[in-house]
């Protein structure tokens, strides 16, 4: 069957194409193709890769301490992407009562103030704040920026080893309880639910912690240069993931420069795929400034770079079966996209599409 689809040529088949179901983990298909089919002329409609830079974004908590942040794109599945540029502390304490955070840190170090002691995060780092968790966020470096996920499921550490991906022992770094929230007095504490904030006035600081009694801390850190990128050698196959949501609704991985072949053409059937170009010094195809984020719909064929860079650089990747959408903040920052290299695609193909709302 090779040879027929090669049409008699040795070696790798033309234009290989992927189908895959469940991410990279369920059934697939490769054809070979005449051309590659990647390109488009002219589209009409919201399902639209597009990129943006995070550092576009117009984020109000940069400048203004009582903003929260700003959320640029939200998923059926009710996962939603914000971002926050914040420069001075958080005037109040903050508790989400309805999604899991996991936050990625691209600029500046911030301590995480919570109930469990202090974590200070430093870019490249995953920090993760599960629900009903108490935190408030100091900022130690200016300038800062950093992108954060929400879901409704429980996100989980979950590589496809105990070792290997991820040294827990090393890598995974919990809040200090020896360094406890040094404020004191009357504290206002905004709980973030379906419907929007309530805001609690507290007699006292809830951040305040004599020490840990027993159980596991459930916040952590975890940076992305720490993460071993999975591969196959020496022709290359699918990442694996670091972290899941409960019902895989979301996937995360790193996508930093690895060893093997440029992938195949993919139509990833039931997964969009974010991928977030953390830093070099090598670039990843057409992104090359730290904070460039590429997003390709569920469904849109894409090719992507090749992966193996000698110069390195570090990318993650969030797979999500929710289709996601831009917010008109994402949209105002975004341009669309060709999927060979995740480059900006030419203006000729204009797109005609409404923002939706947050
Ligand atoms: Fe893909």
């Amino acid at each position: 069957m090779a040879d027929n689809a090669n049409g008699g040529r040795p070696g790798p088949p033309p234009n290989a194409h992927l189908w895959s179901r469940d991410g990279f983990n369920g059934d697939m298909c490769v054809t070979a193709r005449p051309y590659p089919i990647v390109e488009y002329t002219r589209v009409q409609g919201r399902h639209v890769p597009h990129r943006l830079d995070i550092h576009d974004l117009d984020l109000p908590d940069r400048s203004d301490p009582e903003a929260l942040p700003t959320v640029f794109a939200a998923s059926r599945k009710d996962v939603s992407l914000a971002a926050s540029a914040r420069s001075t502390p958080t005037p109040f304490a903050w508790r989400n009562a309805e999604s899991d955070e996991l936050h990625f840190v691209q600029d500046g170090e911030l301590d995480y103030v919570t109930d469990f002691g202090t974590l200070r995060a430093e870019p490249g780092d995953f920090v993760c704040l599960p629900r009903a968790v108490t935190y408030r966020v100091v900022p130690v470096t200016t300038p800062t920026l950093r992108v954060i996920v929400e879901t409704p499921e429980q996100l989980r550490l979950d590589p496809p080893a105990p070792f290997g991906m991820i040294s827990f022992g090393r890598d995974v770094k919990y809040p200090d309880p020896a360094l406890s929230s040094d404020a004191s007095g009357p504290t206002e504490l905004l709980v973030k639910a379906f419907d929007g904030i309530t805001r609690f006035s507290l007699p006292h600081d809830p951040l305040a912690l004599l020490g840990i009694v027993g159980g596991q801390v459930p916040v952590w850190k975890l940076n992305l240069a720490d993460i071993q990128p999975l591969t196959y050698v020496p022709h290359g196959g699918p990442p694996g993931s670091f972290a899941a949501s409960t019902s895989r609704d979301l996937l995360f991985y790193t996508l930093s420069a690895r060893p093997g072949t440029r992938p195949p053409m993919h139509h990833n059937a039931d997964y969009d795929e974010l991928i977030f170009y953390f830093r070099g010094p090598g670039a990843y195809g057409a992104l090359d400034q730290p904070g460039q984020l590429a997003w390709t719909p569920k469904s849109v064929g894409h090719w992507g770079p090749p992966e193996d860079v000698p110069e390195g650089y570090l990318a993650w990747l969030i797979e999500s079966t929710g289709t996601f959408r831009l917010t008109p903040v994402g949209h105002a920052a975004a341009h669309l996209m060709e999927t060979g290299q995740f480059g900006r695609q030419p203006e000729s193909a204009d797109a005609e599409q409404a923002p939706v709302s947050a």
